[in-house]
């Protein structure tokens, strides 16, 4: 036994002009030769968008249904999560060792996605979720999972966010680099909010998508099975199964609320404001639009 090991919070570098985690930096060029499978699906998303959600939508329809290896394995070692290096695990390395039909996890802006991805034709489901909600979602998981960059107070963090120094930099930059070129590459572009008010609609169309028809019977059970509360509780999604040295849900739980609006119990209406004009200066010129409420 002895002390549990205490991680480092990491810090930010440059990568191209996207702040990204040193762990990653350091390892771009591994990454980059990462080798993709054709009947891999990768999921992408800006951190705090939903993520866990959609591996869990896209797991179940993949497999037909819930199954008995969804109630008996973390998510994480289902979807392993392509960018971390750490001490403890290696994405690259689970991926690697890891049976076809593959589910990849990523945050990377799509610049930076393995070309072998594109070149293999690999499906890949994009989650994004309004800037809001992400901002907020993502200050407690910087509380609650210890190597995280250190994320200042509430006032800090909003700036960083607004300016794009967190890790996997801009949101802005992150949901526009998916949408302009989610046709080049067929991507499946998913709103969190759309989830949220019509889950039985979007997992349909995830089972289209994927190619998995299936009986209404099915899809009723996967929308039950992926709700908030189901989430949860369920071990198998909820995180609990990470250390507490890296993930301490006394701080904050990684199923924290899963509700849209949560953002009015935290910004200052001086906040939204500032928020909604920096909002406009970015957003102004797409087609891509947002719901912060429902
Ligand atoms: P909140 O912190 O707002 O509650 P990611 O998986 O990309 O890290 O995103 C985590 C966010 O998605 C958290 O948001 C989490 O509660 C929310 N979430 C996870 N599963 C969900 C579900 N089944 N329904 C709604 N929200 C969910």
């Amino acid at each position: 036994s002895g002390d549990p090991p205490k991680v480092q919070r990491e810090k930010l570098f440059d990568c191209e002009g996207v702040q990204m985690l040193g762990s990653v930096v350091q390892n771009m060029r591994e990454l980059q030769e990462f080798e993709a499978r054709p009947d891999d699906v990768l999921i992408a998303s800006y951190p705090k968008a939903g993520t866990t959600w959609m591996i869990e939508i896209a797991d179940c329809v993949r497999r037909g249904g819930v199954t008995e290896e969804l109630l008996s394995l973390p998510s994480h070692k289902r979807a392993p999560f392509l960018e971390t290096f750490d001490e403890f695990s290696s994405g690259i390395r689970d991926l690697n060792s890891m049976a076809s039909p593959r589910l990849v996890k990523t945050h990377l802006p799509i610049q930076f996605i393995p070309q072998s991805f594109w070149d293999n034709r690999c499906k890949v489901i994009y989650v994004a979720r309004n800037a809001k909600d992400v901002l907020v979602s993502y200050y407690f998981f910087h509380q609650m999972s210890l190597d995280m960059p250190e994320p200042g107070r509430w006032e800090e963090f909003f700036d960083s966010f607004l300016s794009g120094r967190l890790a996997w930099g801009s949101w802005f930059d992150h949901v526009l680099g998916w949408w302009d070129n989610r046709e080049k590459h067929q991507v499946l572009y998913v709103f969190y909010e759309d989830i949220k008010q019509d889950p039985l609609r979007e997992v349909e169309r995830v089972a289209r998508y994927l190619d998995k028809p299936m009986d209404s019977s099915v899809m009723a059970d996967i929308v039950a099975h992926t709700s908030f509360n189901k989430m949860k509780d369920n071990p198998m999604t909820n995180y609990k199964d990470v250390p507490s040295f890296l993930f301490n849900h006394e701080i904050s739980q990684f199923m924290r609320t899963g509700r849209t609006g949560d953002w009015k119990n935290h910004f200052t209406v001086a906040e939204n404001e500032r928020f909604d004009e920096e909002y406009q200066r970015h957003m102004a010129k797409t087609s891509l639009r947002f719901r912060t409420q429902l």
